[in-house]
């Protein structure tokens, strides 16, 4: 039921961690489920030179975690705030129908922590 993909990143996932001089940090729950994301983001000249994350939930919610840490690294603020829910679940091959709320946390802890990152700048 799950995509190569899906198993590949939920069994070896990327970019798992914090940074701790992070300058961008974004943290949502699922409202379906209560699991957790935290994106941890190390911004420099608009671009993502560094992410890392840490996952309370699901093998999907890990999966699209992982997987979204790859698309942002060396993105512009501007390409990742691109990324949509559709596009991390796309990039692993789709998820089952019943598993597509997972992937909500991946994008939206990515777009909480660049909105985190443009707070603290003071913009
Ligand atoms: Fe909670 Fe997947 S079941 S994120």
């Amino acid at each position: 039921m799950y995509t190569e993909k899906v198993m590949d990143h939920f069994t070896n996932p990327r970019n798992v961690g914090e940074i701790s001089d992070a300058n961008g940090v974004g943290e949502v729950g699922n409202a379906k489920c209560g699991d957790i994301m935290r994106i941890y983001l190390k911004v420099e000249d608009n671009i993502i030179k560094d992410v890392k994350f840490k996952t309370f939930g699901c093998g999907a919610a890990i999966a699209t975690s992982s997987m979204v840490t790859e698309m942002v690294k060396g993105k512009t603020l501007e390409e990742a705030l691109e990324i949509s829910n559709q596009a991390v679940a796309e990039a692993l091959g789709g998820l089952p129908p019943a598993k597509m709320h997972c992937s909500n946390l991946a994008a939206d802890a990515l777009h909480e922590a660049i909105k985190n990152y443009i707070e603290n700048k003071g913009q």
